[in-house]
C-alpha cells in the first residue's frame, strides 16, 4: 500500500517535470462558464490540475460566447474554453487539449457535445462512452477521439 502511494506520486513528479517546458511557454486556458454551474467548474480545476493557467470568466448569456466561436449548435456544451487560439467546448477530456496544443490541426475548435455522463467534470467515470469532435471553421465536424471504457 505504502509503496504503491509512493510509486504513484513519484510518477506524478515526474510527469510535471516533462511539462516544465510547455508551462513556461505559458498555457493560459480561459474558461465561459455559467456562474451556477458545477460541472464547468469541476472541468475548470481538471485544467487547472493539469498546469493550464484558467482564467474564469463567469457570463449569464453563454450563447453569445457560443455565437462569437461560431460554434455549431449540435456541438455545443456548457462552458466554453479558449485556449492556443481554438476553442475546446464542453466536457472535453485533458488528452484531447494536450493533443489539439502539440498537433495543433487546422481547425477551429474541439468538442463534446451535450454533457456526457461520466466525462471530465461530469464523474470522470472510466467507463464513460463517448466522442470527441473536431470541428472545422466551416462547421462541419469529425471524430477527433472516441472515449470507451477502460479495462
Ligand atoms: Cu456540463
Ligand atoms: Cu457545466
Amino acid at each position: 500500500m505504502r509503496r504503491r502511494a509512493f510509486l504513484i506520486s513519484a510518477a506524478a513528479t515526474a510527469s510535471v517535470w516533462m511539462i516544465g517546458p510547455a508551462l513556461a511557454a505559458g498555457r493560459v486556458m480561459v474558461v465561459y462558464k455559467d456562474p451556477n454551474c458545477g460541472c464547468c467548474h469541476e472541468w475548470a480545476a481538471a485544467m487547472k490540475g493539469a498546469g493550464f493557467q484558467v482564467k474564469i470568466e463567469n457570463v449569464d448569456d453563454l450563447s453569445a460566447i457560443k455565437q462569437r466561436h461560431a460554434i455549431p449548435d449540435e456541438m455545443q456544451g456548457c462552458h466554453t474554453a479558449v485556449v492556443g487560439g481554438y476553442y475546446v467546448e464542453g466536457h472535453v477530456p485533458l488528452d484531447a487539449v494536450e493533443r489539439l496544443l502539440a498537433e495543433r490541426p487546422d481547425i477551429a475548435g474541439i468538442a463534446v457535445p451535450g454533457m456526457p455522463v461520466g466525462s471530465l467534470g461530469m464523474g470522470d467515470d472510466p467507463r464513460a462512452s463517448y466522442d470527441v469532435f473536431a470541428v472545422n471553421r466551416d462547421g462541419t465536424s469529425a471524430i477527433y477521439q472516441s472515449v470507451r471504457p477502460k479495462g
